[in-house]
């Protein structure tokens, strides 16, 4: 299985990145890193929008502009690592996802209102640290799950989180100890 690894976390240390480093060797696939931090994706301004327009309406697909979307488009698996911030994901992650739902690249219509994949991807996973309690997962996993459901077909979804990890007292090292442990039963399923 081809796996593209989104790696959101910036942190030197990042203990996100460690639970999907955790992931990736579990899994014994060989991937290919995407590091969000190094190659940032440009929020999507009137200028980049138009000039995406018009690269699409000219068949132009293999411009550098769209090298996100057709790294992910050939991937099979994806591998998303991103911290808890502000409730959500951070916006780099979300600066992202704009540059790989793309009509006429990675998914197109079929009818008014019936996206259909163009991409081989049919599988996330999302890994995530908060620091405290997170109020729901509907900010981060729900919206990602949300836009692979509803663009790429996807059916096959993992998530891991660990929780409370910058909390008064804690021990971080054992909540993401039981976080590994659910990957490893993952594994073990
Ligand atoms: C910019 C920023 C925003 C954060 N927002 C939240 C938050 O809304 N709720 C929370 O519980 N923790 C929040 N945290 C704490 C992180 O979720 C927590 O430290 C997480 O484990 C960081 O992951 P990392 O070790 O991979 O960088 C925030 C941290 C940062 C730096």
């Amino acid at each position: 299985m081809k796996t593209l690894f989104i790696n959101a976390c910036v942190r030197e240390g990042s203990r996100t990145k460690q639970l999907a480093e955790y992931y990736l060797k579990k899994n014994g696939e060989p991937y290919e890193e995407l590091d969000l931090e190094k190659d940032r994706a440009l929020p999507l301004d009137r200028e980049g929008l138009l000039k995406r327009g018009e690269l699409l309406e000219a068949g132009k697909t293999d411009d550098p502009l769209f090298r996100n979307a057709n790294q992910f488009r050939e991937a099979e698996e994806i591998v998303i690592a991103a911290p808890y911030w502000d409730l959500s994901i951070p916006a780099l992650l979300k600066d992202y996802i704009e540059t790989i739902d793309i009509v006429g690249l990675t998914f197109h219509y079929i009818a008014d209102d019936v996206p259909q994949t163009l991409s081989k991807v049919h599988k996330l996973v999302f890994i995530t640290t908060a620091g405290g309690t997170m109020i729901n997962d509907e900010y981060g996993y729900g919206y990602l799950k949300a836009v692979f459901e509803n663009f790429f077909e996807v059916k096959d979804f993992a998530y891991f989180k660990a929780e409370k990890l910058d909390l008064y007292g804690a021990e971080p090292e054992k909540i993401l100890e039981e976080t590994r442990r659910q990957i490893d039963a993952y594994f073990a399923e």
